[in-house]
């Protein structure tokens, strides 16, 4: 074969991983008339004196230039400040935050920073899709540790042994996409206790961190010998309900954020300058705001869960995020991928199969996740579709709905 049809390692390498299927199912929605309740984003924009800041800031000539390669100076400012206000933790904004293209891009420029070739890298799956593509980037191997239905809590024995002297970091994620779990106190405590004892790194994804129902959201860099050994990442995103302005940030200590800036500056240098000033100004909201994203979502999500669980599909409740887990065995379904494939056409509603999330693909195969992060009126419709699609088929359930 000559060079020209050579496929390069780096391709091979991402073959099969992350997901064609949100394209695959937001085609079938358009072309279906479906409600897509696949990917996670709000139907309803954030605050509008906060769009308004990001207007005014292209307007004035702020931002519009190459802004500074760590982000504003406003940015890193109000992103420390956010941590001391909510978690009471010091970081400075000089040397320990870095403002990336979302958390997508501060994920992939510290697992690219951080990840020698043969260094293993513990994730809990089902996994975010891009975990498993820039783990592969870096030439790392993934060793997942697979949280289960119902609660999908962490197996810290089955952590425990996936640990080996080839294990760089942890990779966390909590409130975790897309199971809703939200890691308790003792959890984080006891995979604390298990860094700092084996001398591991973790990289901690919290971009759901302000979308906790029931808990409390905990970073894990709070827990003793871990300040100095955590890389935080979180975004804007979904706590402003601006998905699309793509402003995320780490936090970590001077020489982890140069070794991640290091690499960031050569994927994206900077981006999103008004923006920036836009969620500098956001973060600082009063505690009433934070507190009515959370309770708008929760009414979404008892919508959600309570209708579908009332349809017949067995439901796992999540206690944060913008997603719900169901097990379709209990309408008579074999197979979550087939389910979603034919769902808009049945019936008018997306979903993602779970399996997608998986490198144990057995472990989810009937499970379909939902998102809840649209207006009570869309929901409602979805349920109504869902319901007249499931009565005129009038399915027994296997077991009794929860
Ligand atoms: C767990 C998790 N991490 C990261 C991201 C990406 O965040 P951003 O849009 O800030 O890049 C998402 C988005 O869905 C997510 O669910």
């Amino acid at each position: 074969m000559g060079k020209v049809n050579q496929r390069p390692l780096l391709n091979r390498r991402l073959e099969g991983l992350g997901t064609t299927i949100f394209a695959e199912m937001s085609a079938r929605a358009v072309a279906t008339g479906s409600i897509n309740l696949g990917q996670g984003f709000p139907d309803r924009d954030g605050p509008p004196e906060i769009a308004r800041a990001a207007a005014d800031a292209v307007l004035a000539g702020r931002g519009n230039q190459y802004p500074p390669g760590p982000g504003i100076p406003e940015l890193r400012h109000a992103i420390a400040e956010h941590q001391h206000r909510f978690y009471d933790m010091a970081f400075d904004p000089d040397t320990e935050v870095l403002v990336t293209a979302g958390a997508t891009e501060a994920v992939a420029a510290t697992l690219l920073a951080l990840v020698e070739p043969g260094d293993e890298v513990i994730a809990f799956e089902p996994y975010y899709d891009s975990y498993a593509a820039n783990i592969a980037m870096a030439g790392g191997t993934r060793v997942p540790v697979t949280l289960r239905p119902p609660s999908f809590r962490p197996d810290l024995d089955e952590l425990n042994r996936a640990i080996t002297p080839r294990t760089r970091l942890i990779l966390l994620n909590s409130p975790h996409n897309p199971t809703g779990s939200v890691f308790t106190r003792d959890e984080l405590a006891a995979i604390a206790a298990l860094a700092t004892r084996n001398d591991l790194l973790v990289v901690t994804d919290e971009v759901y961190e302000h979308l906790v129902f029931d808990g409390e959201h905990v970073p894990i860099a709070q827990f003793p010998g871990m300040r100095e050994r955590t890389v935080t990442i979180s975004s804007a995103g979904k706590t402003f309900s601006f998905t699309g302005w793509k402003i995320g940030w780490v936090l970590a200590t001077p020489e982890l954020v140069s070794a991640v800036k290091t690499v960031k500056q050569f994927l994206t240098f900077v981006s999103g300058g008004p923006f920036q000033y836009a969620i500098a100004q956001a973060l600082a909201l009063p505690d009433s705001y934070y507190t009515a994203l959370c309770e708008d979502l929760r009414a979404q999500r008892d919508l959600l869960t309570r209708g579908l669980a009332g349809i017949g599909f067995e439901v796992y409740p999540p206690q944060g995020t913008y997603f719900v887990t169901t097990d379709v065995r209990s309408l008579g379904e074999r197979d979550g991928l087939e389910f979603c494939r034919t769902l808009p056409e049945r019936a008018g509603v997306v979903a993602i199969p779970s399996s997608v999330f998986y490198d144990h693909q057995e472990a989810a195969r009937t499970q379909v996740r939902f998102a809840f992060c649209k207006r009570q009126e869309v929901l409602t419709q979805a349920l109504d579709r869902l319901k007249t699609f499931y009565s005129e088929r009038s399915v027994v359930p296997a077991s009794p709905p929860r």
